[in-house]
């Protein structure tokens, strides 16, 4: 029981590191702060509609620390290009 227990707790923990999200499942990790839409006066830009390109200037902007941010430097810098680059494609809607 308790070794079942200790299992889980381990896997749970190891969970994300083990498991490398493929683009489609990781742009979700976007629109939890990104709304779909663009909405009037929401504190957040929408990026859901912008074009790849735009999406990864931004990110590597971010990502170098070029352009102000207040999290999203943070959020660039745990992907890599071929990752920012599959990420914008998924999220501009390109297939
Ligand atoms: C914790 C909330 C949060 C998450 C999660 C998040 N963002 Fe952001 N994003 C922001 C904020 C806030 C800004 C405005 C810049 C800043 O203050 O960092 C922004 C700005 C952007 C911009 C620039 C838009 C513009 O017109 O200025 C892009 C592109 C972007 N985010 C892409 C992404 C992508 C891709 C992901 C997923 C990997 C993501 N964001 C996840 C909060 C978030």
């Amino acid at each position: 029981m308790r070794r079942a227990a200790l299992a889980a707790a381990l896997a749970l923990a190891s969970a994300p590191a083990l498991t490398q999200p493929a683009a489609g499942q990781s742009a979700a990790s976007c629109s939890g702060c990104h709304a779909a839409a663009p909405r009037v006066g929401a504190a957040i830009p929408a990026i859901k509609g912008r074009s790849a390109a735009e999406i990864v200037e931004a990110m590597l902007a971010f990502k170098a620390g070029s352009r102000p941010a207040t999290v999203m430097d943070r959020i660039a810098r745990g992907y890599s290009e071929a990752e920012i680059r599959a990420l914008a494609a998924s999220l501009s809607g390109a297939k």
